[in-house]
C-alpha cells in the first residue's frame, strides 16, 4: 500500500516529474505557446468586447450592422410599397380597363356616321322603340352611357347605323331647320323705307301686330283677332319688305320661311317641319310666322298627280291643321306672301284662316315719287336729273323696277368715274329696265 502509495505517489509524481523534465519541458514549450494565445486571444477577446461594450460607438461591425439595418429596412418599405401598388393596380384595373373598352366602342361609334331618329317609347332601362324618318319603327337597346335622364318620348336620337341601338341625345330638341328660321338680327329695313303702300302698313299693323301688344282692344270689342294675312300682289311690289319691316320693328319673335323650304325629301317630314314650326313659334310666343312664296306648297287640292305633288298638298294641310287645330295658337300670327293667289287653295283663305287679304298695287304717281325720293336719298344727283319725267311716265314700273333704275344709273356714273349721276343716266337705265322687263330676259343674267 505504502509501495503503492509512495508508487502511486511515485508513479504519480513521478509521471508528471518525468514527463516535466523531459517531455515537459518540449511539451509546455510546445503545447503552452498554442494553448496561451488561443485562451488569451479569446480572454483578450473578451475583455476587449466587454470593454467595447462601454464604449460602443467606436466599434466598426456594429456600426456597419446598423447601417445594414437601416438599408434593410429600407428596402422592406420599398418591397411594402411595391406590394402595396401591385395590389391597388390589380384592384383599378379592371375598371379602368372597361371604361378604356367602353370609350373605344364610343369612339368607334362616333366615327362612323349615325343616323338620326326619335324616339317613341320608353320599354325599360336599357331598351326602346325608336323610329327613323325612313321606315317602319324599331325594338333597340339603349346604350350604357346614353343619360337615361334626358330620353323622353319625341326626343331626337343619335342611333348605330346598322344595329340602330341608341347611342346618344341630339341636345337641340328644336329641329335645327326650324332653329334657322328664327330671324335673330332684325332685317334693316324698316317702315321708313318702304314708299307709299300706306293702307297696307295700317293693315298689317292692326291685324298683326295690335293683337299682340294690345289684345285687351279686341275683347273689348268682343271679337278674335284674325289669325293672320296673306300679303298678295305683282312682283316687286314690296311685300317681302314689308315683311322685313315687321320683323325689324316688332319685339315679337320673327320667324321666316320660305315656301319652297317646307318641301322635303322624305314623306311626313314636312308636315313634321310645319308642326316643328308651329310648336317652336307656341314656344316662344308672341311670335310672327311669316311664309314667303307660299304658292310652292299652297296651291289647290285635288289635282295632284304625282306621289310628290300629293305630299305638298298633305304640308299644306298640315299648314291648315295648325292654323285652325284644336292645339290655340292665340299669340301666334302668320303672314303669307304670294304673287299668285289665285292658285291658292281656297280652304287656306276661307274665313277664320287666312281671311285678310292685303293687295300690292303697283305704284301710283305719289307712291313712285316716294320710292324714287327713298331710293336716291343716298345718291349724289347731278342738278339736271328731273325725275318727274320717270315719275310721270306711262310705263309700269314696280317697286323693284324703280330700285333697279336707281341702281343702273349709279353703276352708269361709276363706270365713267363721275362723282355725280345725271339725266342721261337715269335714262339709259330706265330703257335698259324696260327693255330687260319686257323681253323677260332674267336680270343679272349676263353680269
Ligand atoms: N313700296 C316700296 N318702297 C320702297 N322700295 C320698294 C317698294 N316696293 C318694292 N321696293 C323695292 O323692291 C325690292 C323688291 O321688293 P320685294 O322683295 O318686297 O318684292 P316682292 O313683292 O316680295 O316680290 P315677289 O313677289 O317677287 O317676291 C325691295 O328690296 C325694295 O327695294
Ligand atoms: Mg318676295
Amino acid at each position: 500500500m505504502g509501495q503503492g502509495t509512495p508508487g502511486g505517489m511515485g508513479k504519480q509524481g513521478g509521471l508528471p516529474g518525468d514527463r516535466k523534465p523531459g517531455d515537459g519541458g518540449k511539451k509546455d514549450k510546445k503545447y503552452e505557446p498554442p494553448a496561451a494565445p488561443s485562451r488569451v486571444g479569446r480572454r483578450q477577446k473578451r475583455q476587449k468586447g466587454s470593454e467595447a461594450a462601454a464604449r460602443l460607438p467606436a466599434v466598426a461591425p456594429l456600426s456597419k450592422c446598423r447601417l445594414r439595418l437601416l438599408k434593410l429596412e429600407r428596402v422592406k418599405d420599398y418591397l411594402l410599397m411595391e406590394e402595396e401598388f401591385v395590389a391597388s393596380q390589380e384592384r383599378l384595373r379592371p375598371s379602368e380597363d372597361k371604361t378604356e373598352e367602353d370609350r373605344s366602342k364610343v369612339d368607334d361609334l362616333r366615327g362612323t356616321p349615325m343616323s338620326v331618329g326619335s324616339l317613341e317609347e320608353i320599354i325599360d332601362e336599357s331598351h326602346a322603340i325608336v323610329s327613323s324618318s325612313v321606315g317602319p319603327e324599331y325594338y333597340v337597346g339603349v346604350m350604357s352611357f346614353v343619360d337615361k335622364d334626358q330620353l323622353e318620348p319625341g326626343c331626337a336620337i343619335l342611333m348605330h347605323n346598322k344595329v340602330l341601338s341608341v347611342v346618344g341625345i341630339l341636345q337641340d330638341e328644336v329641329d335645327p331647320m326650324v332653329s334657322v328660321m328664327k330671324v335673330e338680327k332684325a332685317p334693316l329695313e324698316s317702315y321708313a323705307d318702304i314708299g307709299g303702300l300706306d293702307a297696307q302698313i295700317q293693315e298689317i299693323k292692326e291685324a298683326v301686330e295690335l293683337p299682340l301688344t294690345h289684345p285687351e282692344l279686341y275683347e273689348d270689342i268682343g271679337i278674335r283677332p284674325p289669325k293672320g294675312v296673306i300679303l298678295y300682289g305683282e312682283p316687286g311690289t314690296g311685300k317681302t319688305l314689308l315683311a322685313k319691316a315687321v320683323a325689324n320693328s316688332t319685339s315679337a319673335t320673327f320667324l321666316r320661311v320660305v315656301g319652297s323650304e317646307l318641301i322635303q325629301k322624305y314623306l311626313g317630314d314636312g308636315p313634321k317641319l310645319v308642326r316643328e314650326l308651329f310648336r317652336v313659334a307656341d314656344d316662344l310666343s308672341p311670335s310672327i310666322v311669316f311664309i314667303d312664296e307660299i304658292d310652292a306648297v299652297g296651291t289647290k287640292r285635288y289635282d295632284a298627280h304625282s306621289g310628290g305633288e300629293r305630299e305638298i298638298q298633305r304640308t299644306m294641310l298640315e299648314l291648315l291643321n295648325q292654323l285652325d287645330g284644336f292645339d290655340s295658337r292665340g299669340d301666334v300670327k302668320v303672314i303669307l306672301a304670294t304673287n299668285r293667289i289665285e292658285s291658292l287653295d281656297p280652304a287656306l283663305l276661307r274665313p277664320g284662316r287666312i281671311d285678310r287679304k292685303i293687295e300690292f298695287p303697283l305704284p301710283d304717281v305719289k307712291t313712285r315719287r316716294r320710292i324714287f325720293q327713298i331710293h336716291t336719298s343716298k345718291m349724289t344727283l347731278a342738278d339736271d336729273v328731273n325725275l318727274e319725267e320717270f315719275i310721270m311716265s306711262k310705263d309700269e314700273f314696280s317697286g323693284a323696277d324703280i330700285k333697279a333704275i336707281c341702281t343702273e344709273a349709279g353703276l352708269l356714273a361709276l363706270r365713267e368715274r363721275r362723282m355725280k349721276v345725271t339725266h342721261v343716266d337715269f335714262k339709259k337705265a330706265k330703257e335698259k329696265v324696260m327693255f330687260k322687263k319686257k323681253e323677260g330676259v332674267p336680270e343679272g343674267l349676263y353680269m
